[in-house]
């Protein structure tokens, strides 16, 4: 009998000179190698010279991979993609009995939310059987995926019930900011939750080859710790918004308030900028953790109407001082966050679903986002009255516009 996560942790695992051998005996697998996650993380490993084999379902992006193209930006991939596939170190495949050989193996497949803002674990649920069936006795197993709190112990104990207890499982969190991957991963601690100690010391082994710092926790701890942190900061960019709303109802301007709050005050540094917070994981996580509360977090979920009403709260600002409905209306940046290609629950796709109601006509624009309804840049600058700045990247920066432009992280931030 295996021992338990409180047994595993009385104290404290110690990395076993055996752990670092079997990770020897075949390459690393990461399953959704190729998205944002699993792909930087390949990319780490292979970098420190080890063999990985990059399975995803995609087979777009796997081509892409192969042909050392990068799906998406990251800071300094491509080079390193380049490299690392010439020497053949990395490689990216859809056939999942790449598995067989693998030392490791790394979950780092999409763990959204549904429509009712509920964990769509069926989905994930059914991708871990189908891996399941295929890992081997003694194989690590760490999910790094954003999961549920509680579905670490869950597999493991599935495993241990159906005569498969010799399968380590652990789960090992990703922190990095989307874009900055590489050298994040370099630098940030990494959270460690063995459903048993010898899962911890083997996760703690692998990790160590890229990782500065292992700290260990309990499963349903490290599970818990991802949630607090995106819903932590998802709770912060809401207090900001919420001021940004109150100092706007009072005529007086934000911008300067937080200035100079922050104006050689050492406990006001951390106060964030008000703005559209969006992505793929912050709303998603906020909600998961509620949902895993059953249903109770009414900070988080006050935080979600303060930061997903701020495109209505930009509409009804710009109606008072503009004719929208004569209007054409230029939309620049759809990505959820400045020189990212990534549209994943952007606020800009809420804002132009919220202006098509208001204006005459809309043109949406982006030179990082590949999306075939998007105009290009010189053909809105050309037919737009009204220029609104949805996702300010850097290459707005030096334009000249004849016509207003609003930028919606300046007027937020008022
Ligand atoms: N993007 C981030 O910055 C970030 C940061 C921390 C944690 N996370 C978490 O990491 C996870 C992955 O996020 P992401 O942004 O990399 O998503 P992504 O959509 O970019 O990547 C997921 C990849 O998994 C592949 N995939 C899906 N099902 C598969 C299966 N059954 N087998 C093999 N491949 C499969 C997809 O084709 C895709 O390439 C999520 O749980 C997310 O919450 C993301």
């Amino acid at each position: 009998m295996k021992p338990t996560p409180d047994q595993a942790l009385s104290s404290v695992p110690q990395i076993q000179p055996d752990d670092r051998k079997m990770l020897d005996v075949g390459p690393l697998a990461i399953v959704g190698g190729c998205g944002h996650v699993g792909l930087p993380l390949g990319l780490a490993f292979a970098r420190k010279g080890y063999q990985v084999d990059l399975i995803d379902t995609s087979t777009e992006r796997v081509a892409m991979v192969n042909r050392a193209e990068m799906p998406f930006h990251e800071d300094d991939a491509l080079p390193l993609l380049k490299d690392t596939i010439q020497s053949g170190l990395l490689k990216a495949t859809t056939d999942p009995t790449a598995l067989e050989d693998a030392s490791a193996i790394i979950v780092t497949i999409g763990t959204p939310v549904d429509e009712y803002l509920d964990p769509s674990v069926g989905e994930f649920d059914r991708s871990m059987n189908q891996l399941l069936q295929r890992v081997r006795p003694g194989q690590l197993v760490v999910l790094r995926s954003t999961v549920f709190p509680g579905v670490t112990e869950r597999l493991a104990r599935q495993l241990e019930q159906s005569g498969r207890g010799d399968i380590d499982l652990a789960y090992c969190p990703e922190r990095i900011v989307q874009g900055q991957s590489l050298a994040e991963l370099e630098r940030l601690p990494q959270l460690i939750g063995g459903a048993t100690r010898r899962a911890a010391e083997r996760a703690a082994a692998l990790f160590q080859l890229i990782t500065p710092k292992i700290i260990f926790l309990k499963p349903i701890e490290a599970e818990l710790a991802k949630l607090f942190c995106n819903a932590w900061r998802y709770i912060n960019f809401a207090i900001s918004n919420q001021f940004y709303v109150i100092a706007q109802q009072f005529e007086a301007d934000f911008h300067r308030i937080h200035q100079a709050l922050r104006e050689d005050y050492p406990r006001m540094q951390s106060f964030a900028r008000p703005g559209f917070a969006a992505g793929p994981c912050l709303l998603k996580d906020t909600m998961q953790l509620g949902a895993f509360n059953h249903g109770s977090f009414v900070l988080g979920q006050a935080a979600m109407m303060i930061n997903e009403g701020l495109p209505y709260l930009l509409v009804q600002h710009l109606k008072r001082s503009y004719p929208l409905n004569e209007m054409t209306v230029g939309l620049l940046g759809m990505a959820f966050k400045p020189d990212s290609d990534d549209p994943r629950s952007s606020l800009s796709y809420k804002l132009r679903k919220v202006l098509l109601l208001e204006c005459k006509q809309l043109l949406c624009s982006d030179p990082l986002v590949p999306d075939p309804e998007l105009t290009p840049l010189p053909e809105v600058l050309e037919k737009a009255d009204l220029l609104v700045i949805g996702t300010p990247h850097s290459c707005y920066k030096g334009l000249s516009f004849r016509q207003p432009v609003i930028d919606v992280t300046a007027t937020i931030r008022g």
